[in-house]
């Protein structure tokens, strides 16, 4: 018996991964074998499959002075705490480069030790996805960046004309400014403290060996890590976490087959209030995926196995044996990659 899942925005026979329009496209998941899945005689992954992936794409080197220098003063105020109202916390608080991009946390701490309600998804690659946030409430790095600074539970800064007023007040932002926004009077403005930010973060993008595999080099990847692959493509994880970013391209159920554990949230429905989007969150990418425990909108899972076993049940009706588990979990391992060096000062 073959299994439906209904996955929204999504052609699965096109492979692609960048948002269709809305649509429902009903899909049929051959149930994996278990017996089989881990075990496949054959060493080679399938190529059709593998058409569902793409390597990211290398940061290219800034086409500008100007360009150089956005990028420049974004890495300045993502580590900036005196942008919060307390001046304890910083972008880089919750999204720690050292800790690729996320906190560590079940769900964030923000200004006056403030637990937060989810947990901080990564920044690395994040401007490759479809949208932002587990809801998917802002379209754009730039918009997002407007977000945190002025949440109360985050930096808690009372408005955007505040923070550009306390960058106005510093005359080494005033120099930044100017050399990055060259052609503007006034470039210190709420806007371009976005702009510059989501510049920044765009350059947060780790290539690895998983990109390698991609671009054909077979030996990038072990033999234990093809065969966590194919077992991963066995079970129809692929359906949803597919695509350049593994994850980032369409909204789905989080409980599509057996209901989710924990109802508090009620994701995108709390955006749009269609009874549609209960439950719904962005897929989120599985890029590093082995750095950034703890795991889903609520930091309910610790460690990578139970994420894993958790998707396979609730996701996909199946339950993995602990072979299965720990064989995607190796796999899951190779999609770490590296930040590449930033420039350096004198360079810009
Ligand atoms: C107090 C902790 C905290 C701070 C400070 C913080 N973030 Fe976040 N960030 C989060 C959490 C939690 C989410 C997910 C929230 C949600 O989905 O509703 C998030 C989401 C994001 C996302 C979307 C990622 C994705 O995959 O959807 C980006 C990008 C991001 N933050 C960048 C920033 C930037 C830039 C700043 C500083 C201006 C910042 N964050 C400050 C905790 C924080
Ligand atoms: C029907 C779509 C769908 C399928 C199939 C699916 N996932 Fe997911 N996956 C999601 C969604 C949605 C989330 C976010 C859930 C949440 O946070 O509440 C997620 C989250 C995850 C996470 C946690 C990511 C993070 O940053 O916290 C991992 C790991 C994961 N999936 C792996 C898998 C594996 C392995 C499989 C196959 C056994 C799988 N998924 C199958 C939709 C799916």
């Amino acid at each position: 018996m073959a299994l439906s899942i209904v996955v929204a925005g999504l052609a699965p026979a096109a492979g692609c991964d960048t948002p269709a329009a809305p649509k429902e496209v009903a899909i049929d998941v051959a149930p994996a074998a278990p017996a089989s899945a881990a075990e496949s005689p054959s060493d080679e992954v399938s190529p059709r499959l593998l058409r569902r992936f793409q390597p990211l794409a290398a940061v290219a080197a800034p086409a500008t002075p100007a360009e150089a220098a956005k990028v420049a003063l974004g890495r300045k105020l993502f580590h900036d705490k005196s942008l919060s109202s307390d001046g304890s916390i910083a972008c880089s608080s919750c999204h720690d480069l050292a800790r690729f991009g996320a906190d560590g946390r079940a769900t964030s701490l923000g200004v006056g030790g403030q637990v937060g309600a989810r947990n901080a998804p990564t920044v690395l690659n994040a401007g490759a996805q479809f949208r932002m946030f587990w809801d998917g409430r802002a379209a754009t790095l730039e918009e997002q960046a407007k977000g945190p600074v002025l949440n109360p539970g985050e930096m808690g800064m009372p408005d955007g004309e505040t923070v550009a007023k306390r960058l106005a007040s510093s005359a080494e932002y005033r120099t930044l400014f100017a050399r990055a926004f060259p052609d503007m009077e006034k470039p210190v403005t709420f806007d371009n403290y976005a702009i510059a930010i989501a510049a920044f973060e765009r350059t947060l993008v780790t290539r690895g060996r998983w990109d390698a595999f991609l671009e054909g080099d077979s030996s990038a990847l072990t033999a234990e890590e093809k065969r966590g692959l194919k077992t991963f493509l066995n079970a129809g994880c692929m359906v949803c976490h597919t695509g350049k970013m593994l994850g980032g391209s369409m909204y789905e159920r989080v409980g599509v087959v057996e209901p989710w554990p924990n109802q508090t949230d009620p994701g995108r429905y709390a955006v749009t209030k269609d009874e549609g989007d209960r439950m719904m969150f962005k897929v989120p990418t599985l890029r590093n995926i082995a750095e950034t425990a703890p795991y889903f909108h609520d930091g309910s899972a610790k460690t990578l196995d139970d994420a894993v076993r958790m998707m396979g049940k609730h996701q996909l009706g199946l339950e993995l044996t602990p072979e299965e588990v720990s064989a995607i979990v190796v796999w899951l391992t190779s999609l770490t990659g590296r930040l590449p060096e930033p420039p350096r000062e004198t360079a810009l």
